[in-house]
């Protein structure tokens, strides 16, 4: 086994860095653009990120017994999608699950836990600050993985990987939801237009922050392809992974089983 640290630089947008350095900068992205966060997405997808993330929560098929993690949670919109699947508080208390919201965030977390409040004081949602390369949890606590446009974001997206492996029991299932860099040719080059010269400028309009939205569209072309992600899924151990590429490519849902 090879226990050398990797030191190799990675991607933060377009430029190469060190790996904390990307940390660090991804915080600062999104400690910047917390407060506008939401309405971004909205605005930025033209609603349709509520499409893909209720097409992921169909595909994880959660329950109200299930230990659930969501890593790179943010301000909370899949871990209130899990707890409406799971038939909402007051069955999770019932049958004794639990959802667990992870994020480097403090700021998206902090967003989360008004969201929550404001949601009738949502007791079934605990929010932890935590780095998806390193997590805080004991080993095969979780029944499911869940992660939504978090892992591009994460500097070393292998360990991360390992890491969901480690909290999953036996049996459990990984899901992520991503944006793709290969939409459908016919798509590509509208998609590229509205991706480096719309909504970095939207950004800058609504959340005074083009350098942020820069990095958030660079970020995308740098993610590995569906399938690449599939070889990175099984190197950490899942099997019988499987990929859903929704709205032309633009984003996919992997699925993938810890044994
Ligand atoms: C684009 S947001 C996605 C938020 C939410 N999952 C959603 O779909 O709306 C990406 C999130 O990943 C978090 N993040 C970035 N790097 C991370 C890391 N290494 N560990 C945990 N969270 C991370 C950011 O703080 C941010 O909240």
């Amino acid at each position: 086994m090879n226990n050398q640290q990797d030191t190799s630089p990675v991607w933060f947008g377009n430029q190469r860095v060190e790996a904390t350095e990307k940390t660090a900068l991804v915080l600062d992205v999104f400690n910047s653009v917390a407060h506008k966060y939401d309405l971004m997405n909205d605005l930025m997808s033209f609603g349709i990120h509520r499409l893909w993330k209720n097409s992921m929560i169909s595909l994880c098929r959660p329950n109200a017994s299930q230990h659930i993690l969501d890593v790179a949670g943010g301000t909370g919109d899949i871990a209130f999608r899990l707890l409406q699947a799971c038939g909402g508080q007051q069955l999770m208390q019932t049958k004794g699950g639990t959802i667990t919201v992870a994020d480097l965030t403090q700021a998206m977390l902090e967003v989360g836990q008004k969201r929550a409040a404001t949601k009738g004081g949502l007791h079934s949602i605990e929010w932890v600050q935590a780095n998806a390369e390193l997590l805080p949890f004991q080993s095969q606590k979780f029944d499911l993985y869940t992660i939504a446009f978090g892992l591009r974001n994460i500097s070393r997206i292998d360990d991360a990987l390992k890491q969901a492996y480690r909290v999953l029991k036996p049996g459990a299932l990984f899901c992520c939801l991503e944006f793709s860099p290969c939409a459908l040719p016919f798509l590509q080059r509208i998609y590229d237009l509205y991706s480096f010269h719309v909504l970095p400028r939207l950004g800058q309009l609504i959340a005074q922050d083009q350098h942020s939205y820069q990095y958030l569209v660079e970020s995308i072309r740098k993610f590995p392809t569906p399938e690449h992600l599939l070889d990175k899924l099984s190197q950490a151990g899942f099997r019988h992974g499987q990929y859903y590429s929704l709205t032309g490519g633009i984003v996919a849902i992997h699925t993938a089983w810890r044994v």
